[in-house]
C-alpha cells in the first residue's frame, strides 16, 4: 500500500506532470493532493485539467491551501487583488480562472482524516488543522510540537515549501515540500510518498528533474510576468537556484516599509529589494 503526497502546485504544469509519471511508474494506490494548485506560475485552468484527468483514473484524495482560499474571498467580497509585485500574480490568476472552479476549490476541507481500508487512518492538513496559513518547522520544534498532538501515526502537511520526515513516538510527520515552488532542489520537483509495510508507514522524500526552462519561458508568453514583476522574478530565481527568494524579499520589504512608512504593497519597495537580492 503506498500513498503519494503533492502539494503546493502553485499551476506549475511542467513540475506537475513529471511527478503524474513518476506515480503511474511506481505502484502507487492513492494520490494526496495538499493543496495551493494554483498562482505564481501561468495557466492555472491547464493545472486544474490535469488534475481532473489524472483523479478519473487514479484514487485521489484533496484538501485546500490558503491560495485558494485567497481567491475565493476575492470573489465573495468583489475585492479586486491589485496589479504589481504583491497580489499581481493572485490578480493574474483570479482572472485566467472560471468563477465555478474557484467556489469548487474552496469547498474542499483545510484538514482531511484518510480511511483507505487497507492502511491505518491517517491525516493531512496544508498547514494548521483549522489554519491554512500557519508555517511548521523542524529548527524552531513547531513541528515536533504539532506531530506530538495529532491522534494518528501518520501525518502531512505542506505549505512551508521546507520538506521534512519527523519520525517520533511511533508517529511520523511528512512535509513532502513544493511541487511547483520547489526550494533547496534546484532544476528539481519535489513530492513524497509512504508505503504502509510491515505494520508501519516508511516515508520517502522523492526528487524529480523537470524542465525548469520551458516554465521560465511561461512567464514571459503568458503575460503574467507583466502583472507581478518582482514577484515572477522571485519565482524564476528560485527555478534557476533554488533559492527561497520570495520568503526573502517579503523580509526585506516588510523591512523597508516599517522604516520608511510606504505601503506593504508599495512598487519602488519590491523594485528596491529585487536589485538588493539581485534578481
Ligand atoms: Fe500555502
Amino acid at each position: 500500500m503506498k500513498i503519494a503526497f503533492l502539494s503546493d502546485i502553485h499551476s506549475n504544469h511542467h513540475a506537475l506532470e513529471v511527478c503524474f509519471d513518476y506515480i503511474e511508474k511506481n505502484n502507487i494506490d492513492i494520490t494526496v493532493f495538499m493543496g495551493d494548485y494554483v498562482s505564481d506560475f501561468p495557466y492555472p485552468m491547464k493545472t486544474l485539467e490535469m488534475i481532473r484527468q489524472f483523479s478519473l483514473c487514479h484514487k485521489s484524495y484533496f484538501i485546500k491551501g490558503n491560495r485558494e482560499e485567497y481567491l475565493f474571498d476575492s470573489l465573495k467580497n468583489k475585492t479586486a487583488f491589485q496589479k504589481g509585485s504583491q497580489q499581481g500574480s493572485l490578480l493574474y490568476t483570479f482572472e485566467n480562472m472560471t468563477k465555478e472552479a474557484i467556489t469548487e476549490l474552496n469547498k474542499l476541507p483545510i484538514y482531511l482524516e484518510i480511511d483507505t481500508g487497507e492502511c491505518p487512518l491517517f491525516s493531512v492538513s496544508h498547514s494548521g488543522i483549522d489554519n491554512s496559513r500557519v508555517l511548521y518547522y523542524i529548527d524552531d520544534g513547531t513541528a515536533r510540537g504539532f506531530l506530538l498532538n495529532q491522534p494518528y501515526t501518520l501525518h502531512a502537511l505542506g505549505h512551508s515549501h521546507r520538506r521534512f520526515i519527523l519520525e517520533e513516538k511511533g508517529k511520523v510527520l511528512i512535509n513532502p515540500g513544493s511541487v511547483g515552488v520547489p526550494i533547496d532542489t534546484k532544476g528539481c520537483t519535489q513530492m513524497a510518498t509512504a508505503e504502509y509495510k510491515d505494520n508501519k508507514f516508511i516515508p520517502e522524500l522523492i526528487t524529480l528533474p523537470f524542465d525548469y526552462e520551458a516554465a521560465i519561458r511561461e512567464f514571459y508568453d503568458s503575460g503574467l510576468y507583466d502583472y507581478s514583476n518582482v514577484w515572477s522574478r522571485t519565482m524564476i530565481a528560485i527555478l534557476k537556484t533554488g533559492i527561497h527568494y520570495n520568503s526573502q524579499c517579503v523580509s526585506l520589504v516588510k523591512q523597508m516599509s516599517k522604516e520608511t512608512g510606504l505601503p506593504f504593497s508599495c512598487e519602488e519597495l519590491w523594485q528596491k529589494a529585487a536589485r538588493i537580492l539581485k534578481i
